[in-house]
């Protein structure tokens, strides 16, 4: 989507839609005012005779009104004036978008006067999330069912510095992008190596990148990991990115580690074939770990910080583990594999082993598709946090707040984490059917060994079919990148 800052009183086109704000309760002001004034009154006369007050969410359209020389005009409810923040703007702006972009318009004109730059660089940003569209497949698709709108046009006081800050908005847009790219990818497109070669192009923003393949894990010890991974025809991967930002270059690092399962067909305890074609989403941890790794590149953010993808592909095949196989990790503790379709927590175990042994992080977040329970928990709205630190926690929960990346935070109780005991092993990969995430979470933390740690199941939240969000289309969502962004930027930088 091209997106351009224009001067607030830019001449419209024939084949345009205008939209402009308008506040709740509020009298008409900027750009509503004048498009009320070019109508003759028709906006205010709309108003008047329609359940319209301004909230954010609704819209009212009003076709080829006369005086102005769009096909369209829009009004966005935009909430209390006072209350008009960067959250809202990217709302009521992607909001805008969603309303007209079928509408047979080729261009938006949000008409936004009297808002600061930094505020209508949020409306862009809220835009380009909105036109996100995973199309690359449609080779047949008729033009009346594409999208409209190929360019959007915001009009404002100051267009240059609206413009500058919308640029340094946009590596956040570029890293949500990445990682909304790589979950919807199908698993005979993005299979491990695949995966590792697009992440070594984030090298082009700084960052360093190393692949691991099967023989350096071997030699590591990751058992687990790579028993998940030996019924796929496919080599498994492990990405390491850093980004050395801070002033002391051997400051210790904030670490993401992040479940990469190109596809979860559940191996040899095979999933039922209703919805499997959704186990192409199971990377989206990790690509929530790319996403933010990119984002803190582009932004140049002084810290450090490390990214840790485990890269695997989970099939069964004469090759592949068996229920009752016991596997070794690198941390040297045996695991008996009871389900193989308890996959994600043996690939973390050994990626986030690896990730304390060799950089020693202030704190990992690992983020991951981990189980159906954390669904059957929180629904679709809300990812599990797990933590077994309350600072690390809360900065996190303060982070998703800013973002509206929602979190639900989740106990780690300790009686439950017997559940785990095996009889010929040091663990066995499941618990009991009932608690199913709190397990799997407890599971990960006998792989943390005293660092700040958190676990984030996002099973409900990487992949929204039915997002009702207007700045995410639906499809995959790119959850994890913002909040993670804004965890460092608010509390890890400087
Ligand atoms: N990738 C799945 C979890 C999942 C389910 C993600 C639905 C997104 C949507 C995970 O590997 C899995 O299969 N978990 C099992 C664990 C069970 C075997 C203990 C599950 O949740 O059923
Ligand atoms: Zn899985
Ligand atoms: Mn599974």
């Amino acid at each position: 989507m091209k997106i351009d800052f224009v001067a607030a009183d830019s001449a419209l086109a024939k084949t345009s839609a205008v939209a402009v704000l308008a506040f709740d309760k509020g009298p008409l002001a900027g750009g509503a005012a004048d498009l009320n004034k070019a109508t003759g009154g028709a906006l205010a006369r709309a108003i008047a005779g329609g359940r319209f007050n301004g909230a954010v969410g609704q819209s009212l359209d009003l076709v080829a009104p006369s005086g102005i020389d769009a096909a369209r005009a829009l009004v966005v409810g935009a909430g209390p004036r006072d209350k008009l923040d960067e959250k809202t703007i990217e709302l009521v702006a992607a909001h805008a978008f969603q309303a007209v972009k079928m509408s047979g318009a080729d261009t938006l004109v949000l008409r936004i006067p009297g808002i600061a730059p930094g505020l209508a660089a949020h409306a862009g940003l809220g835009v380009r999330l909105a036109s996100y569209r995973f199309d690359k497949y449609r080779t047949r698709e008729k033009a009346d069912k594409k999208p409209s709108v190929a360019r959007v046009d915001i009009a404002v006081d100051d267009p240059k510095a609206a413009a500058k800050a919308f640029k340094a908005l946009g590596g956040l847009a570029d890293a949500v992008i990445f990682a909304r790219d790589l979950v919807s990818e199908p698993a005979n497109v993005l299979y491990p190596e695949e995966y590792a070669r697009r992440v070594r192009k984030l090298e082009k923003l700084g960052l360093e990148v190393e692949i691991l393949g099967e023989k350096e894990m071997k030699k590591l010890g990751m058992g687990a990991l790579l028993g998940v991974g030996q019924g796929s025809v496919r080599e498994s991967q492990l990405a390491v990115i850093q980004w050395k930002g801070a002033k002391d270059p051997d400051e210790a690092p904030v670490a993401f580690v992040g479940k990469g399962v190109c596809f979860d067909s559940g191996g040899i305890s095979i999933k039922g074939a209703e919805g499997m074609e959704e186990m192409i989403t199971d990377m989206g941890g990790s690509a929530a770990v790319a996403g933010v790794m990119s984002a803190l590149a582009a932004r140049k953010a002084k810290v450090n910080a490390v990214g840790i993808l485990g890269i695997v592909e989970n099939m069964p095949d004469g090759a592949a583990q068996r229920p009752g196989d016991v596997v070794t990790t690198m941390s040297g503790q045996t695991v008996e594999v009871i389900n193989t379709d308890a996959e994600g927590r043996l690939v973390l175990a050994d990626a986030v082993w690896y990730c304390q042994k060799r950089f020693k992080p202030k704190f990992i977040v690992d983020l991951a598709t981990l189980t159906g329970a954390i669904i059957v928990s929180l629904g679709k709205d809300l990812a599990g946090l797990f933590s077994n630190n309350d600072v690390l926690a809360d900065n996190l929960l303060a982070a998703s707040k800013a973002t509206d990346e929602p979190l639900w935070r989740m106990p780690l109780p300790p009686q439950y984490d017997k559940l785990l005991d095996s009889g010929v092993a040091d663990m066995k990969n499941t618990g009991t059917r009932h608690g199913g995430s709190i397990t799997a979470a407890l599971f990960i933390q006998r792989f943390v060994n005293g660092v700040p740690w958190a676990h984030l199941d996002i099973a409900p939240t990487a992949w929204k079919p039915g997002s009702t969000v207007p700045t995410i289309p639906s499809g995959a969502t790119g959850f994890g990148v913002r909040l993670l962004d804004r965890l460092v930027a608010d509390f890890y930088e400087g």
